[in-house]
């Protein structure tokens, strides 16, 4: 079987999707900024590289490799079109045979700059002549989680009026360990949570779990990107949810 290249497989769900093909046993490679982590499987080819300049992107493709996109940078969400951009010129002259890329539910209704960056990515992808699938997820349980985290810092947490239907991360390698092996599929239904709710109820399902008190100050997100935050664009009506609810992603 041919190698599965993950872009950001030192990431939240790249690790995840990694572990999985490996057990898997398929032949999995990383290409990452940073050097190899001393803890990684030998059997993980690690290329240090940049998506950015395209260091390493020769090496990462080689062999008919299939291509798992989960790089990103939310923080300079322009440097996620530049990135692709490379990526797809080198899968081109690799004649690479499946881009897989991972998106998130509600980017063409959303208008924050990073949804924005995210949909140009994918019609870069839908444009780019190579066989793809786009699998778009909602938010992960560990993005919800260090949310609450940061909202609630302070003597009085704030809840910014969201309402999210997060998914666990390990769900969202389930279904793009399962995809790699369909081959190209255009655009899959969307992947969320079991339940949607508002960010305050993750809040305090958190503050609950970590035995935390904090009166909650709602915030009202001004403008276009807070109404279509707070009318429930994040999440999706796909029937094929994830598993595992919130609370149970918070049980040690
Ligand atoms: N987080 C969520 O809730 C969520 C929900 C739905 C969809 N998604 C999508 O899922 C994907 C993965 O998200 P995540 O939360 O797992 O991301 P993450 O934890 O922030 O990881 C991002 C990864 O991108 C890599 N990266 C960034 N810039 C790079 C570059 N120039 N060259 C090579 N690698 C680069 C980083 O690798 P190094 O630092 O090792 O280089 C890192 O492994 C993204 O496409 C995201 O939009 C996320």
């Amino acid at each position: 079987m041919e190698p599965i290249l993950v872009t950001g497989g030192s990431g939240t769900l790249g690790r995840r999707l990694v572990d999985r093909l490996v057990a898997d046993g398929r032949t999995v490679r990383v290409l990452s900024r940073r050097p190899r982590p001393a803890q990684t499987a030998t059997v993980i080819e690690w290329i240090t590289g940049d998506l950015l300049t395209g260091a390493g992107l020769d090496t990462a493709l080689a062999d008919g490799a299939v291509v798992v996109h989960c790089a990103t940078n939310p923080v300079r969400p322009r440097q996620d079109i530049e990135a692709t951009g490379r990526l797809i010129e080198a899968a081109r002259q690799a004649a690479t045979p499946h881009l897989l890329h991972v998106s998130i539910v509600g980017i063409d209704l959303v208008p924050l700059p990073y949804y924005r960056a995210k949909l140009r990515v994918e019609r870069l992808i839908e444009e780019s002549g190579l066989p793809w699938t786009i699998q778009r997820a909602t938010q992960f349980h560990e993005l919800v989680l260090a949310a609450a985290h940061k909202l609630t810092r302070g003597p009085v947490g704030i809840a910014p009026a969201v309402i999210t239907q997060p998914v666990a991360a390990d769900e969202v390698a389930e279904r793009l360990a399962a995809l790699t092996q369909q081959g190209p599929a255009g655009r899959v239904p969307d992947l969320g949570g079991p339940a949607s709710g508002t960010l305050a109820e993750f809040i305090r399902a958190t503050l609950d779990a970590e035995g935390r008190r904090r009166p909650l100050l709602p915030l009202r997100i001004p403008g276009r990107t807070g109404r279509a935050l707070h009318q429930g664009h994040l999440t999706t009506r796909e029937p094929n949810t994830g598993r595992l609810t919130f609370r149970e992603f918070l049980t040690p």
